[in-house]
């Protein structure tokens, strides 16, 4: 069956189809229903089954003759090591740590916080605690101690698991101090912290409250797999919305494992036992969804990358990471190809490797430009696919199903809607757009499983955020346009919602730190273009009555503060002093205005302005520091 047929098989039944699809998972009672509908728009998949997460990602494996396979494939050119676990090693070494936790008092339900860089022992602590239906939650490393209380506060965790450093190129990231910060900041303390020590940087324990990875595992029962509920959250993501306040998506079990099996084959054409490689990292979904529960629940061998595009130790490493260990199908983020292609634009590093053994390249998390997709067709010599999805979808929306059917490639969409998502386009009213029309893109209720079905504690912020707007369906936050054929444009966000380097971030919670700022009256923070990272965040400020300091002096305790608090990842390193900033008269900042005349483009000032004259004066300021030149 091709694309349409599987996608109209879908529309006639969607329930048969996924419950169809759910016989690729081992479970402990099957599904007897797909959908569970809760009432006023909530909705739950495969709520009366029974299964395990772990089972299905590691030990059914081993059980059908997968134990001597790869599991992991640890590459880490920062540190010039390499480390290759089977399916039969993974069991043992999740089952003790599962039993670590276990001997320290967490159980099915419990959260648990997951603070590490690229290890293998990052994907075994999100597996121990599926194993024991713990709810995991990963933070990623470069966020600040701050972003890390709000989200130990938020989701309440019985333990942390966290490793003594990260490693970036040529700098070395102490995580420790960074826990003990976050824990010190935070008003709920967990009670147990296990520590991965690291030869790179190992950290001091914390008495009574931290023990050593190692020890930890030691002398326990190994646990077995527990037997959870089909929507018994497997994990809670912390993902940017629009104030400084994340959003825990939560995922639920039974749902994430059918749906990302699917796409393994359909998407990304990969059969069990081939490798797979997202470059990305596991405090994002793409790590969640396709660096540990996607590759393993198909039986796949994962990369786990601990480097950078560049400079690890150059713009070669992706090709020889793909030569070296044969890598079929490779996901990354366009940011990345930019990066490549900065530094190595005639592929001379490309044409070092033999990469017959790839088939394809995958992109997403960003809007994918056309000269980057064409650059690295060209260089690859193979397809370059995009696709377009959230953390809250946890898989693709829009893409091209490879596996099924490999659609023609139109440069500049990311293909077409997946079975399961109606994707429409709707105007303020929320009536359908007319092809070539421009809308908010909206999915028609219900989602399918893996896409979230409520945020953390949070119900009445997830119908607000997502539900409201267009009775009946999901607000994706994303505007942009379908052609005749169904094929999807993503133009721009519809909130204040950026994109630096891949990275979703939040102008409203940086805005807030700059609002702390003592000197500071009035902020916005807009996402301008950057040719390396898609957006790169500036800040305007204005300052309090009376402040009389260099403004060089607060811009850099601005960039400062933004580090200490947001943290290292939101790029955040321009800022300029305005004495105002554009207003509409009813006093709402106008940000999309000034991200316009930064990028140079022609814009025409709303008729709602205040001061249209404010707007000159944005342009001479952002002039000075390098944009706003057409
Ligand atoms: N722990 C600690 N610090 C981290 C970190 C981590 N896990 N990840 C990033 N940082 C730091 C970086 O060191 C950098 O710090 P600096 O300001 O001192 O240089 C800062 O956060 C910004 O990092 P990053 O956005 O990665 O920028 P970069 O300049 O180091 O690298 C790219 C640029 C394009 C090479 C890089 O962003 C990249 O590979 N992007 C791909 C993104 C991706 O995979 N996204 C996931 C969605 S698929
Ligand atoms: P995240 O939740 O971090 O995965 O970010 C999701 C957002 O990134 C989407 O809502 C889009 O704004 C953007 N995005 C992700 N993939 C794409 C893509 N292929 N094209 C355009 N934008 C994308």
């Amino acid at each position: 069956m091709g694309y349409r047929e599987t996608y109209q098989q879908w529309q006639d039944d969607p329930e048969a189809f996924w419950l169809d699809a759910a016989q690729a998972i081992d479970w402990i009672e099957p599904p007897r229903q797909a959908l569970f509908d809760r009432g006023d728009d909530l909705y739950e998949w495969f709520a009366d089954a029974r299964l395990n997460g772990c089972y299905n990602a590691v030990d059914r494996h081993v059980e059908n003759g997968r134990g001597a396979q790869l599991a992991i494939i640890h590459d880490s050119p920062i540190t010039g090591s390499q480390q290759k676990i089977t399916y039969a090693e993974l069991q043992t070494r999740v089952a003790a740590l599962a039993g670590a936790l276990q001997a320290r008092g967490v159980a099915k339900g419990d959260r648990v916080v997951i603070y590490m860089p690229m290890v293998p022992e990052a994907l075994e602590a999100m597996l121990a605690c599926a194993r024991i239906g713990a709810v995991h939650s990963v933070v990623f490393g470069g966020f600040a101690a701050n972003e890390l209380a709000v989200r130990i506060d938020d989701c309440t965790p019985k333990a942390i698991l966290a490793a003594s450093c990260g490693l970036e190129p040529g700098r070395v990231v102490p995580y420790k101090p960074l826990l003990d910060a976050a824990i010190e900041q935070a008003t709920h303390k967990p009670e147990t912290c296990i520590i991965l020590q690291r030869e790179q940087q190992p950290c001091e324990l914390t008495a009574g409250r931290d023990v050593d990875w190692q020890e930890a595992k030691t002398d326990v029962t190994p646990a077995e797999c527990v037997p959870v509920e089909g929507n018994h959250p497997a994990y809670i993501l912390y993902t940017s919305g629009t104030t400084g306040a994340p959003k825990g998506v939560i995922r639920h079990t039974a749902g994430h494992l059918v749906a990302l099996h699917w796409t393994m084959k359909n998407i990304y054409d990969v059969d069990p036992g081939d490798v797979f490689w997202a470059a990305s990292d596991v405090g994002w979904v793409v790590g969640h969804s396709y660096i540990c529960y996607g590759p393993l629940v198909h039986g796949n061998t994962t990369v786990v990358f601990e480097g950078k595009p560049v400079g690890a130790p150059d713009a070669g490493t992706f090709w020889r990471v793909i030569e070296e260990h044969n890598v079929r199908s490779f996901f990354t983020a366009p940011t990345a190809i930019r990066a490549v292609k900065r530094e190595d634009p005639t592929g001379e590093y490309r044409r070092k490797y033999d990469l017959s053994c790839l088939r394809a390249l995958y992109l997403a998390g960003e809007r994918a430009d056309p000269d980057t997709i064409e650059w690295a067709q060209e260089l690859l010599g193979k397809p370059v696919y995009d696709h377009w999805w959230q953390t809250e979808t946890g898989y693709t929306i829009v893409g091209n199903p490879a596996g099924l059917e490999p659609l023609p490639v139109k440069i500049g969409s990311p293909t077409v809607a997946m079975p399961g998502y109606d994707v429409q386009i709707l105007d303020e009213t929320g009536q359908p757009q007319k092809p070539g029309e421009l809308g908010a893109i909206a999915i028609k209720l219900p989602l399918p499983p893996g896409t979230l079905p409520d945020l953390w504690n949070a119900t009445d912020r997830f119908r607000k955020s997502y539900l409201t707007t267009f009775p009946g369906y999901y607000e994706t936050g994303d505007a942009g346009m379908m052609d005749e054929d169904g094929y999807l444009y993503i133009m721009a966000r519809t909130d204040d919602v950026i994109n630096v380097a891949g990275h979703r971030l939040s102008t409203g919670a940086m805005e807030e730190v700059l609002a702390g700022h003592p000197d500071v009256a009035e902020c916005a923070v807009v996402g301008v273009s950057d040719a390396l990272k898609g957006q790169a965040p500036v800040g305007f400020i204005c300052l309090s009555k009376g402040v009389d300091r260099p403004h060089q002096e607060i811009i850099d305790e601005c960039v400062a503060r933004m580090r200490a608090q947001i943290g290292p990842v939101a790029a955040f390193k321009q800022a300029l002093v305005v004495d105002r900033l554009p207003k509409t008269r009813s006093g709402k900042i106008l940000r999309a205005t000034m991200v316009k005349i930064a990028d140079s483009e022609s814009f025409k000032p709303p008729a709602t302005i205040d001061d249209p004259a404010i707007l000159d004066e944005i342009k001479a300021a952002l002039q000075k520091i390098g944009f706003a030149r057409g």
